[in-house]
């Protein structure tokens, strides 16, 4: 039998927010989200099976000049309780040391949960079905055990769409697939506010009322805009949706955020292009300070042209091209 097992899985990012849980356990999320995946940034999960009485992380390293994942305690223990759920699933006894590495930096807002529990998830099934010489379940399940680890996980399975509600994820199939991707990063550091305290926190918002209704209304007009090819409606829906989750926080008690100067710059170049040529990128953000930006392909000379003046004013740009 192998004793060593890799997987790699991609990072999404939603268009409607997944944001407050109506179960904090089962990671049920109060409406249902809608995301597109990333697979220029990933997260790629080792396993190999140990002889030291216990599960463990380490990170996984692909070239001698790579700077190493560095995961906190908390962090740590979070992913192996995760493997030990996986492993209670699947009747597995035996210890393994888990090597994980992101092609992108973590925790600041690039949706580095979503790519790394799916990566653990979807090797650990691998190797749980190998061990056990059962067939693998499919892939509804595995994406919802993934959930159990990190909500936003289960979208990174199916793709380029992905619709997540309650326990099931589905793909659809929109008009607008083979998007260029940048995400513009103007701080890399670790956020203060990990995203499951800010699903908590959240529900201290006055604005928290209507937020389930709001975005199950926004869900179907981007539905509607997604059939009609109508690339300015999904600008403004998109644009409305990120706004009203980091308005959430603004207005939580404590309030917290995480928007910067620079946010704030990137954002307002975005939007001068919109009203000059009623045209430009959808934008959205995470719980973090990057702005993530989606072009149509035609729009490439556009995408390109902005992302040099962004470079030029020293961001980090990640791009899917
Ligand atoms: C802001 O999936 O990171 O990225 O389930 O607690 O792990 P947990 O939360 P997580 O929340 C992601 C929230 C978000 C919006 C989104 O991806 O839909």
């Amino acid at each position: 039998m192998k004793k060593t097992w890799s997987k790699s899985a991609p990072s999404n990012i939603a268009l409607i927010k997944y944001m407050g849980k109506k179960d904090t356990a089962q990671n049920l999320p109060d409406n249902p989200s809608i995301s597109y995946t990333l697979p220029h940034l990933t997260s790629t999960v080792e396993l190999k099976l140990n002889d030291l009485g216990q599960d463990m992380w380490e990170p996984l390293r692909d070239s001698k000049d790579e700077v190493p994942l560095t995961l906190g305690p908390k962090e740590v223990n979070r992913f192996l309780n995760h493997l030990g759920l996986l492993k209670q699933q699947f009747g597995i006894n035996q210890n393994f040391t888990v090597y994980s590495r992101n092609n992108f930096p973590g925790h600041c807002g690039l949706a580095s949960s979503a790519s790394s529990f799916a990566a653990l998830t979807s090797c650990a099934v691998s190797a749980f079905s190998e061990i056990n010489e059962k067939e693998e379940p499919s892939v509804q399940t595995v994406a919802m055990l993934s959930k159990l680890g990190s909500g936003s996980s289960c979208r990174s399975f199916l793709g380029p769409w992905c619709l997540w509600s309650e326990n099931s994820v589905e793909a659809i199939e929109f008009g607008f697939k083979d998007l260029i991707h940048s995400v513009v990063v103007t701080d890399a550091k670790k956020k203060k506010v990990s995203s499951s305290l800010a699903h908590k926190n959240v529900k201290s918002s006055l604005l928290y009322q209507g937020r389930e209704q709001r975005a199950r209304i926004r869900l179907g007009l981007m539905i509607q805009a997604f059939n009609n090819l109508d690339w300015p409606a999904l600008f403004e829906l998109s644009w409305a949706e990120f706004w009203d989750m980091h308005s959430l926080f603004e207005t939580s008690n404590p309030s917290f955020g995480y928007m910067n100067a620079d946010t704030f710059a990137v954002l307002t170049k975005v939007k001068e292009i919109w009203r000059k040529i009623g045209d430009g990128p959808v934008v959205t953000m995470d719980a973090g300070p990057n702005v993530h930006l989606l072009f149509r392909k035609e729009q490439k000379q556009m995408h390109d042209g902005l992302m040099s003046q962004f470079k030029e004013q020293s961001y980090k740009v990640f791009t899917s091209i």
